[in-house]
Formats: C-alpha cells, sequence, structure tokens
C-alpha cells in the first residue's frame, strides 16, 4: 500500500507511474540489488559486498584464472551453492508481470541484467544478460560451451553437484571456467548491442539495485538521457549516477510491486 510509505516516496512511485503508464518503450537494467532480498550477496554493500570479503583481482579475471584455476573455479562453485535454492523476489515477480502486461498494451519493456543468477527467469521475464551465466560453464582456452550438471540444474536442483575438481576441455584440453564476463573481458556483442538499442531508444530508463559503478552497464543510462529518455533510480543508497530524474530510495522488492500496481491502474 502507497500509505505505508514515507509522503516523500510515495508521491515519487506516483511520478515514476506517470511517466511509465505511456505507451513509450522502456529499457530497466538491473543489478545485485535486486537479488539481495532474494538472500544473494551483491558485491559492494558494505559488511555484506562480496568484494569486501574477497579481492575481485584474485577471483573476477583471467589472469586470476590461468594463476590459479582452482582457488578461482572453487569459488564459483561456492558462489552456486550459495545461489541455487534462493527463489525470486517480489521485485522479480512485479517487473515478470509488468513485461506481460506490457505485451498485452503494445508496449516494449526490455530488460537488461548485469546479474548472472537467473531469478528473472524464473520468475517468467525475458532478459539479456550484460555480465553472463553463473550456471553455464565454457572453455577458457578455445571457448567452446561445455554441458555439465550445473546445466540441468533449472530442471532438476537436487541434481547438481558443487564439488571443485578442475575439468579438462574434451577438445583442447583446456580448463572449464564459468560462462561469466571477468574483470578486463568485453562483454557478449549480441547482448550488449541489444542493450546498446534498447537505451538509445527508449524514453523512460529504469535502474534498479545497481551501484551503477562498473563500465559499460553503467554507461547505459547516460545513453538513454542523451537520446533523450528521463531516468528513474531504484536503490536504498546514493549511487554516482548523476543523471537520474526520479529516485525511488527504498528496497526494490518494496517499491516494484507498487510501482507496478500504480502503472497497471493508470494504463
Ligand atoms: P553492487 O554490489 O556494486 O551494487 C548493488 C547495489 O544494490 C548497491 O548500490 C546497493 O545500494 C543496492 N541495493 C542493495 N539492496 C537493495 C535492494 N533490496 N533493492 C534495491 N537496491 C539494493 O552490484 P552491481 O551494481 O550489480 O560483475 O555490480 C556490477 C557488477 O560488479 C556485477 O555484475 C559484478 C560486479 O563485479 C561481474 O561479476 C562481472
Amino acid at each position: 500500500m502507497l500509505a505505508e510509505l514515507s509522503p516523500k516516496l510515495s508521491v515519487e512511485i506516483q511520478r515514476a507511474a506517470k511517466l511509465l503508464a505511456s505507451p513509450a518503450p522502456i529499457c530497466v537494467l538491473t543489478g545485485a540489488g535486486i537479488s539481495a532480498e532474494s538472500g544473494i550477496p551483491t558485491f559492494r554493500d558494505k559488511q555484506t559486498g562480496l568484494w569486501q570479503r574477497y579481492r575481485a583481482e584474485d577471483l573476477a579475471t583471467p589472469t586470476a584464472f590461468v594463476r590459479d584455476p582452482k582457488l578461482v573455479w572453487s569459488w564459483y562453485q561456492w558462489r552456486r551453492q550459495l545461489v541455487h535454492d534462493k527463489a525470486p523476489n517480489p521485485a522479480h515477480y512485479a517487473l515478470a508481470k509488468w513485461q506481460q502486461m506490457s505485451k498485452a498494451n503494445h508496449q516494449s519493456v526490455t530488460l537488461i541484467t548485469q546479474n548472472v543468477d537467473d531469478l528473472h527467469e524464473q520468475a517468467g521475464s525475458t532478459v539479456t544478460h550484460l555480465h553472463g551465466h553463473l550456471w553455464r560453464n565454457r572453455c577458457h582456452d578455445c571457448g567452446t560451451p561445455f554441458k555439465n550438471e550445473a546445466e540441468v540444474l533449472v530442471r532438476d536442483k537436487n541434481a547438481i553437484r558443487f564439488d571443485d575438481e578442475l575439468i579438462t576441455c574434451q577438445y583442447c584440453g583446456g580448463y572449464i571456467r564459468p560462462d561469466i564476463v571477468w574483470f578486463g573481458e568485453s562483454l557478449p556483442s549480441q547482448a550488449w548491442q541489444t542493450a546498446e538499442d534498447a537505451a538509445a531508444s527508449c524514453k523512460v530508463f529504469i535502474s534498479i539495485g545497481t551501484s551503477s559503478l562498473v563500465y559499460p552497464a553503467a554507461g547505459l543510462a547516460q545513453l538513454a538521457k542523451q537520446n533523450g529518455a528521463k531516468i528513474i533510480e531504484i536503490n536504498p543508497n546514493p549511487t554516482p549516477n548523476t543523471v537520474v530524474d526520479i529516485t525511488l530510495a527504498a528496497n526494490a522488492g518494496i517499491v516494484m510491486p507498487l510501482l507496478i500496481e500504480q502503472i497497471d491502474a493508470l494504463s
């Protein structure tokens, strides 16, 4: 209920809903914060963020993998273990419902995520992943996709094993790695093209649960703004994003269902 929120937040949600209820194209970018209420740690939140406890340089770069593949593989197996039983929260479901509603209204809502979990898909959304997929693997040397039990996970979550033995590629003998974009690597070109096109052509850009620190994803809001879009940010904490028109400063799991309810009422 809007009435339970602070008057300021309630007014801002109504302002945002008015912008979003028009049939113009929308681009939504999500980050780790949208999965926080599902129990998946973010990267940079004080106390709980993964990069507060671990060094990205040791775990999320190609150099780190070449130096110590077992350490990196074990860390991702641990993250898979952490994530495998997590379920979408009200923010994921609200976005999926909105995508369904927008189809009926002939509105385009393009969802782009930096997250490597599959909670948007589990909630029923169509989503483009900019930073890869936690549940996919590929050869570090030749790039060939590697299918193991992780690929089956979506169908049978109990089937997965999380042992940290390294696996080698049957074609070239290289080590198998998670299909995730590490620091210093390029984003998948098709996913990036989808993101750039959606940001450049939208009338409203919504940034949800991202610190807006990691480029090129963080540049999408600026691209949208340069092309005349209004920018909405949903985040309980301030970010360095300077192009924001409307800030909804609360958890996505609270804001998103209310926002979609308002959009529905206005459409
Ligand atoms: P960060 O950890 O940098 O930022 C998470 C943001 O979510 C912060 O600004 C929090 O304030 C906000 N937040 C926390 N709880 C929230 C909630 N319940 N609702 C809404 N917002 C909330 O995560 P990202 O911005 O996603 O890259 O990080 C970008 C990339 O850096 C990640 O994709 C990852 C990381 O290194 C790779 O793994 C390649």
